[in-house]
């Protein structure tokens, strides 16, 4: 048996990921996977709530997200690394919850009310889309759930929602936390939040040259036109890149400040740090992409694991529902 609290968390397919998802997720996730058992969701099917109109491109992008996870250092050995398709009890657990949640709960989920209204996303399945995350949360009696801050009205609804459960059929499910660390939002080239939706990502993917070529088109502070010119780093997008990755600030900002570091340098530095960064990731991503098998059989291995364990807590779920018929 593993004592090691649990922690479930997942990405929406999206394909390659790019630095906000590395800075934002991946990293905070390889950080934890000594200290947790893991088990790290593509979670295909909530992909579907939006993209349902386009689906070719799925299991490519499922390949394309899996291959930046391990890129990123996560080790299959110390995490389950599945999808949530292969693991029909997901779909189980959020039928069976879609009975004891009231239709207001799902309606009042922030996310809900916007995306209804800036996508005219209107489906029976979107609706339900907080109450698959808690059915994913809650099939591997998770204890926390790394997340970013724009996903915690869905952590309080799974524990409105197992509160529910656990008065009605009997104390099952622990009260998962939401794991929080505060990351720096990682701007996009044009300055607003990188995000593939706004084409001004930077991807783990890109060659060397891509990312230099991107790093030149980034946006600057507008008062600063030439070399000499002094220049605000505080509401620079490149100086905010800087302060992820590069080690000697302080040189940028006096550079910035007195004019006398030129937008163009500050950038190729920029691109140089990211780079070298980048670049053992980079080319464990190379080796990865041309080893489809290997990349698959660990999912499938992950789907395996994560079936146990979710097959466990459904036959204690149908139990206690009295859906389990008796020994004759
Ligand atoms: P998304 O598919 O855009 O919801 O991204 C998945 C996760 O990546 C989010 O929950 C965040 O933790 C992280 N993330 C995405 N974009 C950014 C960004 N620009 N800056 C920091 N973190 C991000
Ligand atoms: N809703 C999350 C997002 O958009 C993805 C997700 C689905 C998730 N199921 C989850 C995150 C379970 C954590 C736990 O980012």
């Amino acid at each position: 048996m593993n004592s090691k609290p649990v922690i479930l968390s997942g990405m929406q397919p999206t394909g390659q990921l790019h630095l906000g998802n590395y800075e934002g997720a991946l990293k905070n996730w390889v950080s934890l996977q000594d200290k947790y058992q893991m088990f790290l969701c593509v979670v295909d099917w909530h992909a579907l709530t939006s993209d349902f109109n386009d689906t070719a491109p799925m299991q490519d992008r499922i390949f394309q997200t899996a291959v930046d996870y391990l890129a990123a250092g996560l080790d299959p050995a110390k995490c389950a690394i599945f999808v949530q398709s292969d693991v029909k009890e997901h779909a189980e657990l959020h039928l069976l919850l879609s009975m004891i949640v009231p239709t207001p709960w799902l309606e009042r989920v922030p996310s809900y009310k916007e995306k209804v209204e800036s996508l005219g996303l209107d489906s029976y399945g979107f609706l339900g889309y907080p109450l698959l995350m808690a059915a994913d949360i809650l099939l591997y009696k998770a204890n926390a759930v790394p997340v970013g801050k724009d996903q915690l009205p869905h952590i309080e609804l799974t524990r409105e929602v197992l509160r529910r459960f656990n008065a009605l059929y009997g104390p099952l499910f622990p009260e998962p936390e939401g794991l929080m660390a505060e990351f720096p939002v990682i701007p996009g080239i044009d300055g607003r939040k990188m995000s593939k939706s706004y084409g001004n990502d930077i991807r783990l993917a890109d060659s060397e040259e891509d990312t230099i070529k991107k790093i030149k088109k980034m946006l600057t502070d507008p008062q600063k036109i030439r070399r000499g010119d002094p220049g605000r780093p505080e509401i620079c997008p490149v100086f905010a890149l800087h302060k992820v990755y590069n080690p000697g600030l302080d040189e940028i900002q006096a550079g910035c400040t007195s004019g006398a570091l030129g937008c163009v340098d500050c950038k190729m530095k920029l691109a140089g740090y990211l780079n070298e960064s980048l670049r053992p990731l980079r080319e464990r991503r190379k080796e990865l992409v041309n080893n489809k098998k290997y990349v698959i059989n660990i999912l499938e291995g992950g789907a395996e694991r994560a079936r146990q364990k979710a097959g466990s807590t459904m036959s204690q779920v149908r139990e206690a529902m009295h859906l389990k018929r008796p020994d004759v």
